[in-house]
């Protein structure tokens, strides 16, 4: 029986279907990438724009002719969607299961159980903001430990939940109804977690989590935080970087994260922490607990502690009532942070979150547009000038595979195979070089660049 995964969404996604692989190849499936060898076909899906999940509507639409020919094609629906549509997707002509992010441990039983059956089936939380029962949590927690191999998404590289849910309410933002509520995970589990992904070869961990830096687990006297995991990895043999995301705007903690970063080698000095806005009238409407001066005083303080280092940020344009005047504090702060890079959403109300109930959709489309271009065009130049501050030095990298699209342009042999990997600071680089490289660290010189990658020439004769 072969298995076909399409994941949509975040790297929580990621990390969930790499689990879920694993699973079923442990438990006889094989994986295929094409839906026409696959007798079972599972999305795994993402709510937190509606684009996201239309897209998953209209891959159903697909499967659904495909199914009319091939009547035996097992259809399944797990992630965020399946925990908020949960009832209505099960409905759905083409649906077969439907597994919410919480019952993942159970997907290789629900899988078997409808092709044995041939009935459908449904498995999600019905109370989501209730605390998880500690059965429920262990059984998670297994299912993340056992099932963390070394068939990464990128060779060398693995994602280490730190927490799930989120507990922060942002007006807009659907994970803490489809996530469920703040939970970090023991700091012993994680250890051993990445002792076991050392030992199969894994270089580079990232931590995850909705607001990694509010990690807090409270064992005896002693409360672990977020810094207290990054020198713990440290200590793990073979691991040589560490990356943690997302990073929530608050002091917490804040002190001890950054003198972490600065003090151990391993730690990436990269740090990912949306703003979403800068005028203080939105922040407050999307409960972000912070004015524009607090998270810019955030970013100076990291600055300072950790010199050198990379920011990234997100933003939603267009949220109720955002006016040209809050735009402008937008671009400014933008201005001012000097991000590496940003991601940049247009504001889609998500049903059943606070902003969705209390603020109509104001903006319209076409000025959400024009404001996403703007802030785009900002941080492009910022990017392009410090892109081309790296231009003739030499970079580390760890390989991640052949790129996805061969670069014209870019000063290289576009017929070879063209290669791309990351530096410790997140940059995106692209170059010449064998496919046995891939989860391993090179040095690159770096010849060209524009503002979101670097291009360069391997200067190690293979890897480091
Ligand atoms: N509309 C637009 N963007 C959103 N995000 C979260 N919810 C929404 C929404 N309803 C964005 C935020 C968050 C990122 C993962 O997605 O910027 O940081
Ligand atoms: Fe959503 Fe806010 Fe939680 Fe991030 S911190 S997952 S934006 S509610």
């Amino acid at each position: 029986m072969n298995v076909f995964i399409q994941t949509y969404g975040c790297q929580m996604n990621k990390l969930d279907s790499a689990l879920i692989t694993a699973a079923l190849q442990q438990a006889g499936f094989g994986l295929t990438d094409s839906v026409k060898q696959a007798d079972v076909v599972l999305l795994n899906t993402c709510s937190v724009r509606e684009h996201a999940e239309q897209r998953v509507l209209s891959h159903l639409g697909h499967l659904k002719h495909i199914k009319q020919t091939r009547t035996e094609l097992v259809v399944g629906v797990i992630g965020c969607m399946a925990q908020r549509l949960g009832a209505e997707l099960f409905e759905h002509e083409v649906v077969d299961i439907v597994c919410g992010p919480a019952q993942i441990p159970l997907i290789v039983g629900l899988v078997e159980k409808t092709l044995t059956n041939k009935q459908k089936v449904i498995s999600v939380t019905e109370k989501i903001r209730e605390k998880k029962k500690d059965a429920q949590s262990r059984a998670l927690d297994d299912f993340e430990c056992d099932y963390d191999s070394d068939k990464r998404q990128l060779p060398g590289q693995a994602y280490v939940r730190v927490m799930r849910g989120c507990d922060n309410f942002c007006t807009y933002c659907v994970v803490p109804f489809v996530r469920g509520p703040e939970v970090s995970r023991p700091p012993g589990a994680i250890t051993e977690q990445i002792k076991k992904l050392a030992g199969e070869g894994v270089k580079q961990v990232t931590f995850l989590g909705q607001r990694v830096n509010a990690y807090e687990y409270k064992a005896g006297d002693k409360t672990y935080c977020l810094a207290d995991l990054l020198y713990l990895a440290s200590d793990v043999d073979g691991i040589e970087w560490i990356r943690f995301v997302t990073s929530y705007p608050s002091q917490k903690f804040y002190d001890e994260i950054l003198k972490a970063m600065a003090g151990l080698p391993m730690v990436c000095s990269y740090l990912h922490m949306p703003a979403q806005s800068g005028s203080d009238k939105i922040l407050k409407k999307m409960n972000r607990h912070y004015t524009c001066a607090e998270y810019l005083e955030l970013l100076e303080k990291a600055k300072e502690i950790v010199p050198g280092i990379a920011l990234s940020g997100d933003f939603i344009v267009g949220f109720p009532n955002e006016t040209e005047d809050d735009f402008q504090a937008t671009l400014e702060l933008v201005k001012r942070a000097k991000y590496k890079n940003c991601f940049i959403f247009k504001y889609s109300p998500r049903p059943g979150t606070i902003a969705d109930k209390r603020l109509a959709d104001t903006v319209p489309l076409n000025i959400k547009k024009e404001r996403n271009y703007q802030l785009l065009s900002v941080q492009e130049k910022i990017s392009g000038e410090l892109s081309g501050d790296l231009l003739g030095r030499e970079v580390k990298i760890l390989v991640e595979g052949l790129s996805k699209k061969p670069n014209e342009g870019s000063g290289q042999n576009t017929n070879a195979p063209q290669l791309t990997g990351r530096t410790a600071d997140d940059w995106i680089v692209v170059f010449n070089g064998p496919e046995s490289l891939a989860g391993r660290f090179v040095k690159v010189k770096i010849t060209k660049t524009s503002p979101f990658t670097l291009f360069g020439e391997l200067t190690t004769n293979g890897a480091l």
